[in-house]
């Protein structure tokens, strides 16, 4: 298990700047991703810890050390990317040998023919490694076969393998699972979870898909255009997004984000009506609300109103889009089958909003404190 740290890391290629100043403690055994829209430096950021690409400024520690000049191959981190880079010709068994051989093996007990003569036992012993990880990976049936005869999964679980042999301190992973179809990406979301806390090593990971990053991490740090925006557990970057950014880009369907209104005394209005909230900031601000957290109402007890122009059904649960009646914007609820089959098409749909939810942004976009206004408090 590493602890790596990462220190004020920026990275220009050219003249442009690509990450700018990224700070990042990442704790021994923890399973940290990165996640982030295309094009915002996340791999950039892993090749830097990996060694494959060197920080404009900055510094890489792992356990105390610092390795911003130390080569990839003696970081003793593992890296799985999307391509699974396996050789094509070269049977599983062969592959997950491959860098075990090129640590424990000097150059002629690698040659073809010489080299088995000469490095007997120790070739045992790497092959006893080969069978305990296919073992733990249940790909033990698989090690005769070659890539190209088998599944997706199956040839991503031979990369985890190839990578797992060598006991690295940690394993960075880059986008691992995005070329495996929908069914068998969240299969193996589940399967890596499981996974990290059987090795009980350092994990990051690398995705741009919020979904996967809130099901399998300890911690979520959220980059956006070569900075990082907020770090903390799932509920932490879902329920209390720092930056109105991290809200919008966290969470499916998007958070609802409406105009308000913050007056003198600190209270909140969204389309002129108080929603129970009292600010610190003043003027205009943004008001975030998810689906879940919107709900259906009286006209009397409405913050606002408006007419659905769709709905999603999952079974479980109805997203319900509503074009709010003031023309210019759309939210999401989301409601139970039973509440969804109350709403004809046509209806006004009243719409309230729990004031426990809402979330202020400020003219920077940054959260603003919001606490529930003396009215709205629950009685002791
Ligand atoms: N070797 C390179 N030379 C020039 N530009 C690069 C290089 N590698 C990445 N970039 C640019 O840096 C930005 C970040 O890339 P990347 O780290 O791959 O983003 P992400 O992994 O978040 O999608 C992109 O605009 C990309 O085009
Ligand atoms: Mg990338």
């Amino acid at each position: 298990m590493a602890r790596i740290i990462l220190r004020d890391i920026a990275k220009t290629f050219g003249t442009t700047p690509i990450l700018n100043g990224v700070s990042l403690d990442i704790e021994p055994g923890e399973f940290l991703t990165l996640v982030g829209p295309s094009g915002c430096g996340k791999s950039t950021l892993l090749r830097i810890l990996s060694g494959l690409e060197e920080p404009t400024s900055g510094t890489v520690e792992i356990d105390g050390k610092d390795v911003t000049k130390t080569r990839p191959s003696l970081r003793n981190l593992a890296m799985v990317f999307q391509s699974y880079a396996l050789y094509p010709h070269l049977t599983v068994a062969e592959n997950m040998l491959t860098p075990l051989k090129m640590r424990d093996l000097d150059r002629m007990e690698r040659l073809p023919l010489v080299g088995p003569l000469l490095s007997r036992s120790k070739r045992r012993d790497l092959m006893d490694q080969v069978s305990a990880t296919a073992n733990t990976l249940r790909i033990s049936d698989l090690l005769s076969r070659k890539p190209g005869q088998l599944s997706g999964g199956q040839r991503q679980r031979v990369a985890l393998g190839r990578a797992m042999v060598r006991r690295p301190v940690a394993f960075l992973m880059d986008e691992p699972l995005s070329n495996l179809d929908a069914a068998l990406r969240v299969h193996m979301r589940a399967e890596l979870s499981a996974l990290h806390k059987m090795l009980n090593t350092t994990f990051v990971y690398v995705t741009h898909d919020q979904a996967e990053a809130l099901t399998m991490s300890s911690r979520i740090a959220v980059m956006m255009g070569g900075d990082l925006l907020q770090v903390g557990t799932s509920d932490q970057v879902y329920s209390q997004p720092t930056n109105l950014k991290v809200a919008e880009f966290i969470g499916s369907p998007k958070i609802n984000i409406l105009p308000g209104e913050v007056g003198k005394t600190g209270t909140l209005t969204v389309f002129g009506q108080e929603v129970g909230v009292s600010c610190v900031t003043h003027g205009p601000v943004s008001v975030g609300i998810r689906s879940e957290h919107l709900a259906l109402t009286s006209p009397q007890q409405a913050v606002f109103s408006g007419t659905e122009t769709y709905r999603e059904n999952l079974g479980s649960d109805v997203f319900v889009h509503v074009a709010v009646s003031d023309g210019q914007h759309r939210v999401v609820l989301r409601l139970s089958p039973a509440q969804a089959s109350s709403i004809r098409s046509g209806d006004a749909i009243h719409i309230a909003m729990d004031p426990a939810h809402v979330l202020v942004f400020d003219k920077h976009e940054n959260r603003s404190s919001a606490t529930l206004a003396r009215s709205h408090e629950v009685p002791a």
